[in-house]
């Protein structure tokens, strides 16, 4: 079998979680600590603030901003958790279509979208390439809105070589294990704003300001020191992680360029392939010889959330042609580090059989 996705874990992560257990310090503590400075210092912002998971990052940069009663526009075209997370916040999400070639959210519709009641936009910078976020930013300049980047999919990205997660007011990232890091769960939001910083650290506490003073609801959403140690060791070998999962992507574009639609890179853009997604229109079969061959795929994503039938009783709609198109068509290979030459060239040798 070859999986979709591996958790690239070793010796030194178990070494590490060790070392936190023989402290008998388990929950937050030092490691965190330790791993929020070193992600703010990789990310190059002020703050990075561990949460546990990346829809409680979302939900805490969203409940900083203050979203209650207002719109956030965000892409369709992407994990539930960024329009469950809007909700969560009490905010209501506006789906927006997204660029066929890129992906990522489609800043002309967005300016469609805007309205008064508009607070946020939220890019999600999906499959691991940065949204447009020269438009995102001068849009939301233009109409004095703020931007959320929802970074889960993208650790160590960049868009005009300024890493994504500190391009907007506020970013949350996650550390699920098919990420390009992980952290068993876990997630961290990022900011270069002093106040939004103290919200998320308050929000994440029990709204606690000082020792049992409590001044808003809040949650408990604090990351463990077991979870930052395997974190820390992750972060050291993230870019050389993402630099494996970029030879992949690239043996892959020469080897099924000319026959298949592989996935376009915007200039300005350092894709790191959190997924490596082709769009084919025989899926179906691709996907029985994927079967066949014991090889992992993923389709991300089927439907878009605008049709989810929890967005639809919410009331929660709109019409996204390109969207609808897309979830029809993706599929996605394996290209994690772990990949081996040999795997690589069955994945191609499946995929280009099934286009001739
Ligand atoms: C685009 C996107 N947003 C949000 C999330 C939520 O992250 P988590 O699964 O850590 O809660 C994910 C992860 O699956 C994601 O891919």
């Amino acid at each position: 079998m070859i999986p979709i996705a591996k958790p690239w874990i070793g010796e030194d992560e178990k070494r590490e979680v060790e070392k936190v257990l023989d402290s008998g310090m388990l929950a937050y503590g030092d490691w965190v600590k330790r791993f929020e400075k070193e992600f703010a210092e990789y990310i190059g912002v002020k703050h990075a603030l561990s949460t546990t998971n990346g829809t409680q990052a979302l939900i805490l940069a969203l409940e900083a901003i203050g979203v209650k009663g207002k719109d956030v526009i965000v892409p369709s075209f992407t994990f539930i958790a960024s329009a469950t997370s809007i909700i969560r916040a009490g905010g209501k999400p506006i789906f927006v279509d997204v660029d066929e070639r890129t992906f990522n959210i489609d800043p002309d519709d967005v300016r469609r979208k805007i309205t008064p009641n508009t607070k946020a936009i939220m890019p999600v910078h999906l499959y691991g390439q940065a949204a447009n976020m020269d438009e995102i930013m001068e849009i939301a300049e233009e109409h004095g809105l703020f931007v959320i980047e929802d970074a889960a999919q993208a650790h160590g990205s960049e868009w005009n070589g300024k890493k994504v997660g500190g391009i907007g007011h506020i970013a949350g990232f996650s550390f699920y294990p098919t990420k390009n890091m992980t952290t068993g769960e876990g997630g961290m939001v990022t900011t270069n704003d002093d106040e939004l910083a103290e919200r998320v650290r308050m929000l994440r506490n029990h709204g606690q300001t000082e020792r049992y003073m409590h001044e808003e609801l809040g949650w408990n959403f604090r990351m463990t020191n077991i979870a930052a140690a395997i974190g820390l060791v992750q972060l050291r070998k993230l870019d050389m992680a993402n630099e494996i999962r970029r030879q992949n992507a690239r043996y892959y574009d020469e080897v099924l360029g000319e026959k298949v639609m592989i996935p376009y890179v915007d200039e300005r853009a350092r894709h790191v392939y959190h997924q490596y997604t082709i769009r084919v229109r025989n899926r179906d079969a691709l996907i029985e010889s994927f079967k066949k061959e014991g090889i992992g795929f993923g389709i991300y994503y089927p439907m878009g959330n605008h049709k989810q039938p929890i967005m639809k009783k919410l009331g929660y709609t709109a019409n996204l042609p390109v969207t609808d198109m897309l979830c029809k068509e993706v599929i996605s290979i394996p290209v994690h580090p772990l990949l081996k030459g040999e795997d690589r060239d069955k994945v191609a040798e499946i995929v280009l059989g099934s286009v001739n």
